[in-house]
């Protein structure tokens, strides 16, 4: 079963879904992992309170840009309050095998941000409030 799950994060690394920008974002932010310094940013427009389109940009390693991408396509057409309640355990579950705390940090950076940006607040999507 993790073969699977193996091949599911490298097809989305290798074929990410929504990459790219949004020219008039309603939301965007962007942060790093503070261990290699990595950035992804998030780009959301919402509509009637659901997000109505969403794309990421930056770079990483394969288990932070399949986990974004796999992100992205999972609150695609999500209600914003939804998105708020998304935890690391949904993320590290969608991901579906073990990983070492270094990596749980890399799954977890896009998480990071998009908590950032539907929060608005700098800083509030410390690891430890996910
Ligand atoms: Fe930088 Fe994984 S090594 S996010």
């Amino acid at each position: 079963m993790e073969d699977f799950y193996r091949e599911y994060i490298l097809d989305h690394y290798r074929n990410p879904r929504n990459r790219g920008t949004i020219e008039a974002p309603d939301i965007t932010y962007e942060d790093s992992n503070p261990l290699c310094g990595d950035e992804i940013r998030i780009d959301l427009t919402v509509r009637d309170g659901v997000v109505d389109d969403v794309k990421f940009s930056g770079r990483g390693c394969a288990i932070s840009q399949a986990s974004v991408s796999m992100l992205t396509e999972m609150i695609e057409g999500m209600p914003v309050d939804e998105v708020k309640q998304i935890t690391k355990e949904d993320v590290l579950e969608m991901l579906g095998i073990p990983l070492t705390p270094v990596r749980v940090k890399c799954a977890l950076l896009g998480l990071k941000v998009l908590k950032g940006g539907v929060y608005g607040i700098d800083g509030a999507a410390d690891d430890e409030d996910l």
